[in-house]
């Protein structure tokens, strides 16, 4: 028995590979330094998508069809009742894809993934006692949800940064999310209902749910020079250092360096973000520092999350709602591993060690 399935290979896949010795992520043959910054969200659903939902489409037929996805399922927000209204963003986006029908063909596909991009930024403006804004099926996806979030159109630069994050985080190997997803599609459940236990894996604080933290702790920091004896007291306390280590990479997680230098290509005008980039640099340093003399025998560096709080709120989404984001960026590798496993794989079902008492002989 291996305690949380550690070093445990479950799957074969084609879709992605976490080298955590190299610190090196690769999608489908690609690596993660020539996508991020480089393909758009589009680009990459139809690569992970590529061969596994029957039909062939160009990139153009799929970010049209995805589009008109997005308008149809905005009639599930006014579902929206005022129970509903009282949960968190994620649960909110959840309870509506709830709504939608199963299936496993390209539709539902591209439905799925339009839903947690138009039910998140509705959910957000519904809470604060606005109204949601209509998707506009011409825009890509990111620079429609970004229009959708702020009722205004979003600049180059955001739709660029929004772009590099869900390419960034579009698919990451057998992590607990994208396993439920596939534990699902192995019953042959349609895609819904694995896309429905992928988000509840997700909002885990152990998984998607840990970057508000980060900002919590940057914000507590405040100056520079504050930073080494604020961590040294956080771990002092018995704290961890949110946004360092990783179950996987032993050295440098590189989807940290993508959105950083996301982060810096979108706030280079603006002094207040560069001052907040130079604080969590000077964060990150210093914490990398203590970690190593605290911890010699365990490599622990900077993960996602670090930069990922950075560039969301850069975007304007709040800190409530970056685990829905994740989900966003994220879907289209459930939906991927979905079918895979559908496709290639075996129900999956192992089995437990029984440690219960054994039933009194009979006399
Ligand atoms: N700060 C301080 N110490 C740490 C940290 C940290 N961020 N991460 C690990 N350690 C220490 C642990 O205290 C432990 O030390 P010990 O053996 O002396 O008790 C040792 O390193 C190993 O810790 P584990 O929990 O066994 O390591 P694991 O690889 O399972 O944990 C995790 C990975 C959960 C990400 C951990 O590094 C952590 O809690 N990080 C902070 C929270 C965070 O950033 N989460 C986002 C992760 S990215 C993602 O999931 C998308």
């Amino acid at each position: 028995m291996k305690n949380g399935l550690e070093d445990v290979v479950a799957a074969e896949t084609q879709l992605s590979h976490v080298d955590g010795e190299a610190g090196q992520l690769i999608i489908r043959g690609v690596s993660l330094d020539h996508l991020a910054g480089h393909a758009s969200y589009e680009d990459v659903v139809a690569l992970l998508f590529g061969g596994l939902l029957g039909q062939a489409y160009d990139r153009a037929e799929l970010a049209r069809r995805l589009g008109e996805m997005r308008a149809e399922v905005f009639a599930h927000v006014g579902a929206v009742d005022g129970p509903l209204l009282e949960l968190p963003p994620v649960d909110i986006m959840r309870a509506l894809i709830a709504r939608l029908p199963d299936g496993d063909d390209l539709d539902t596909a591209l439905r799925l993934l339009a839903a947690p991009a138009v039910f998140l930024p509705a959910a957000l403006r519904l809470k604060l006692g606005e109204a949601p804004v209509a998707p506009k099926p011409a825009l890509s996806h990111s620079a429609d949800i970004l229009a959708m979030l702020g009722d205004r159109m979003p600049s180059k630069q955001e739709v660029a940064a929004l772009d590099a994050y869900l390419v960034t985080i579009s698919d990451h190997g057998l992590n607990a999310s994208t396993f439920a997803s596939r534990v699902v599609a192995s019953t042959k459940a349609g895609l819904t209902s694995s896309v429905l236990a992928a988000i509840g894996a997700l909002k885990g604080p152990l998984h998607g749910g840990a970057p508000g933290p980060v900002l919590d702790m940057l914000e507590a920091i405040g100056t520079a020079e504050n930073a080494e004896a604020w961590l040294l007291d956080a771990l002092d306390h018995g704290e961890r250092l949110m946004g360092f280590g990783h179950r996987v990479y032993r050295v440098r997680d590189p989807r940290a360096d993508a959105l950083k230098g996301a982060l810096k290509r979108l706030t280079t005008a603006d002094p207040a973000s560069h001052h907040r980039i130079q604080l969590a640099e000077a964060v990150e340093q210093s914490a990398l520092a203590i970690l190593k003399a605290r911890k010699p025998d365990r490599p622990l560096d900077v993960n996602v999350e670090f930069y990922t709080a950075l560039l969301l709120d850069a975007l304007s989404f709040p800190r409530e709602a970056f685990t829905g984001v994740f989900a966003i960026g994220r879907t289209v590798g459930w939906i991927a591993h979905a079918r895979e496993q559908a496709l290639e794989g075996r129900l999956i079902r192992p089995r437990s060690l029984y440690v219960g008492p054994l039933p009194q002989q009979a006399a």
